[in-house]
């Protein structure tokens, strides 16, 4: 007897363009000077197309519009992806399809052609509800803009979720303490609250290398966290990822699949993407900058940059990383390829005896006292 494939597999389709690029922003975006939506539904079909003539045939757990501001982009580039993503791999019956969104395009006939487009869960990027905060952040809508924004989302959307972002330089828990529980305040079944941090090459960063102003220090960051913590669980959101909480069920599908290192589908420029293909498994990266992508889609019918082979290191280093974010935890069975190295299985043998990791019936996870500073602690792991 055989048995079809189980492992979930999702796709991520990267819209690379802002309305305007956030000081603290290092994902691959570029400033919205319109584009042609013919060509680009017909790049990312084709793209998807090369990818579904090369992996085994199965149905999507979930598809991803990610960005840059995906809600900016032509709306039938939405419906074309999803049909073609419907035709070539087929959608599981309860297909996760999400889009996110900023809350100055979440008017309501955009949102309800969004949902028309197949589209079932809404990310509304919120950041704040202090209109200052956002002035600093240099988003372009305000505190009221976005309690609307969420409201309609709501009402339009069984399914969705917003980010926040906290640890600001001159935000005092209190005044996080207070963001928090106006987020609360509509109920939401999933959250992202995302530590600000300070990427290279950013404004952001810039700024603090000249001195403007400093970051949060890092006590105030860790209390930032617990507070997050308490509330949200004080709200029946479990943390089930580093910066995710969820209402039991409510956990976003598409996220969980990078998490535990299943398959997952990069198309648009700067996509990533994870695939077993032939017993091995992939990394594979679109090109960045938008003309060079849509111009190689046009003449080869792909727009990868770069694919790799990942070896047993690499993948070690990667499920680990990931899976370690996960309040579940990660796979790690007594013969596992990370036993091979004797300094690394000491390190893990004394980051448990500290408390900050648990080995327990073959599944790792980081701990209470381990998870606010799990950035080090995966890298005192793997080295
Ligand atoms: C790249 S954005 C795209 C979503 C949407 N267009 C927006 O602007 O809100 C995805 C999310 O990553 C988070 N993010 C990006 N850079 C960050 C940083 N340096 N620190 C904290 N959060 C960050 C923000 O919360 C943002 O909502």
């Amino acid at each position: 007897m055989s048995f079809a494939p189980v492992t979930p597999l999702g796709l991520y389709v990267h819209w690379p363009f802002c309305a305007a690029i956030c000081p603290y922003c290092d994902f691959n975006v570029y400033r919205d000077r319109g584009v042609d939506a013919d060509a680009w539904s017909a790049a990312l079909v084709a793209d998807l197309e090369y990818w579904a003539a090369r992996i085994a045939r199965r149905p999507l757990a979930s598809l991803y519009f990610g960005g840059g501001t995906p809600s900016l982009a032509p709306v039938s580039i939405i419906a074309d992806v999803v049909e073609a993503a419907a035709r070539l791999f087929g959608l599981d019956e309860n297909v996760e399809i999400t889009l996110e969104a900023n809350p100055n395009d979440a008017d309501e006939k955009r949102l309800r052609e969004i949902a028309a487009a197949g589209v079932n869960r809404l990310s509304l990027g919120v950041q704040s509800f202090d209109d200052d905060a956002l002035k600093f952040l240099g988003r372009d809508h305000d505190a009221a803009s976005a309690r609307r924004a969420i409201a309609r989302v709501q009402d339009i959307f069984a399914t969705s979720t917003f980010d926040l972002i906290y640890g600001r330089p001159g935000q005092s828990d209190d005044d996080w303490r207070a963001e928090l529980s106006e987020g609360l305040r509509f109920a939401p079944a999933h959250l992202s609250l995302y530590q600000l941090t300070i990427e290279p090459g950013t404004a952001f960063a810039r700024q603090v290398a000249q001195g403007r102003w400093a970051p949060a220090d890092d006590a105030r960051q860790a209390r930032h966290y617990e507070i997050a913590q308490d509330m949200t669980k004080a709200a029946g959101l479990s943390a089930y990822e580093i910066s995710n909480h969820a209402k039991p069920g409510r956990e976003s599908r598409h996220n969980l699949i990078y998490w535990r290192y299943q398959d997952y589908i990069g198309i648009g420029p700067g996509a990533h993407g994870r695939l077993a293909i032939a017993g091995e498994r992939i990394a594979t990266k679109a090109l960045d900058r938008p003309d060079a992508y849509l111009k190689q889609v046009g003449e080869c019918g792909n727009g990868v940059e770069t694919e790799e082979t990942l070896d047993a290191e690499a993948q070690l280093i990667e499920r680990l990383s990931m899976g370690l974010r996960l309040t579940e935890g990660a796979p790690l069975y007594a013969d596992d390829y990370f036993y091979r190295n004797d300094a690394r299985a000491q390190r893990l043998r004394r980051l448990m005896d500290e408390g900050y990791l648990t080995l327990d019936c073959g599944t790792l996870r980081a701990t209470d006292t381990g998870r606010p500073v799990l950035n080090r602690l995966i890298y005192e792991l793997l080295g």
